[in-house]
């Protein structure tokens, strides 16, 4: 048995023959016998190991058992350790309670019988062996859970890094996309036009005509798709108007009517929230387009305290909450992720039949309480 595992015996005895006899009696490969012959040597020994045990003999000249006691008691690494006073038969029974005043677990009167001596010890021996295994079981749960801890920051981190990539690649297509397709359609758009004032052959027209309306579709696909990867409202107008133009857009291509409650336009909002949120009202949207068979959709922005909450409420089949927790949900799981990123909260509600209620409520960055806990009657209104 490695050392480190042994069951400290603490021995303290002012009589060397009694020591001896003692380590004679108790000797066992489980455990590491510690030897003092007076109070000090014990506090010294008491300092140094963990102690399973400690026989305590009572009678001692100086410093006697119950003030030794007292001293292992104040000593921190023997303050819990179990102690067995030894007394001789003089000893009386006021004596004895005296010794369980200052901790003692079991009192033993010399002559000690070996047999009730070995197994009082063993017990504390086997209960040493059992907390070693215990603190060891502990110890290596709790590593498994800062593993497990560690590796989900390290998720967070990657997808929030995911996430702002993601968004920078598809504002730059975006840019690209409007910049040289928009530009070049359009030159191509002018020359066309002009190839159409001089017609030198009536077929040229018709051609001409057919090339300028397919580029007139091409720009507005240009736009369309530009749009779609990052919306110009988003940046030149800011999230209000942003959230106002999606909503049309939405019923324009749904046909499910749209009520909405927002700030002023002038209201203008941090940068990366204002891209959060509207990210997480497009999945929302595409949700709703196409697993509620809504028709109707309520939507409300507005400032709760130091956060920014919107809600979106759909009036059809409604969702069930088993599926909006399944692993496999990668829409939803993405809203969380984008949320969690800024400090904020998704929260999804549904009723069969009666519509899906999303809520999303994300910290204002340079608010005082930014990244706190929701206010109390933020979370006491509860989802919308
Ligand atoms: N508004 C809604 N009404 C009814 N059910 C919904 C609604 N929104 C989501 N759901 C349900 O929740 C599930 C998970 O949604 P989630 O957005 O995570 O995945 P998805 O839309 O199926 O696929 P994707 O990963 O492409 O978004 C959906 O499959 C659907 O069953
Ligand atoms: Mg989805």
């Amino acid at each position: 048995m490695p050392t480190a595992d042994k069951a400290n015996i603490l021995l303290v005895d002012d009589e060397p023959e009694n020591l001896s006899a003692l380590r004679v009696l108790l000797d066992g490969a489980d455990r590491h016998l510690l030897l003092a012959h007076d109070a000090d040597a014990a506090l010294r020994c008491a300092s140094e190991h963990d102690l399973a045990l400690i026989l305590l003999d009572v009678c001692m000249p100086g410093t006697d058992g119950f003030e030794s006691a007292q001293m292992l008691r104040r000593n921190e690494r023997s303050r819990l350790a179990p102690i067995i006073f030894l007394a001789t038969s003089a000893d009386d029974l006021a004596s004895i309670s005296r010794g369980y005043e200052v901790g003692a677990v079991d009192y033993l009167v010399k002559p000690l019988l070996p047999e009730v001596l070995r197994s009082k010890v063993s017990v504390f021996v086997d209960l040493h062996r059992k907390n070693t295994e215990l603190r060891h079981e502990v110890a290596v749960r709790r590593s498994a859970e800062r593993q497990v801890r560690e590796s989900e920051a390290r998720l967070h981190a990657l997808t929030s890094h995911f996430i702002t990539m993601r968004e920078k690649e598809r504002t730059a297509i975006a840019r690209e996309i409007h910049d040289e397709l928009g530009q070049v359609l359009t030159v191509l758009k002018m020359d066309i036009a002009w190839l159409a004032r001089h017609p030198d052959d009536a077929r040229l027209r018709v051609k001409t005509d057919a090339m300028s309306r397919l580029i007139d579709d091409t720009i507005r696909s240009v736009r369309k798709i530009s749009a779609g990867l990052r919306p110009e409202v988003l940046d030149d107008m800011g999230l209000v108007s942003a959230i106002a133009w999606q909503t049309t857009e939405f019923q324009k291509r749904t046909g499910v009517r749209c009520r909405s409650a927002l700030p002023p336009e002038t209201e203008v909002f941090d940068k990366d929230l204002s891209n959060t949120l509207f990210r997480i009202f497009q999945e929302i949207l595409t949700n709703v387009a196409r697993h509620a068979h809504a028709t109707r959709l309520d939507v409300e922005l507005r400032q709760a305290g130091d956060r920014l909450v919107l809600k979106v409420a759909d009036n059809g089949v409604g969702i069930v909450v088993q599926e909006a927790n399944a692993p496999t949900t990668l829409g939803l799981l993405g809203m969380h992720e984008r949320a969690l990123r800024l400090g904020g909260t998704v929260a999804i509600d549904g009723e069969p039949g009666a519509g899906t209620r999303v809520r999303v409520s994300i910290p204002i960055p340079g608010s005082q309480r930014e990244h706190g806990r929701e206010s109390r009657s933020e979370r006491a209104e509860g989802l919308p």
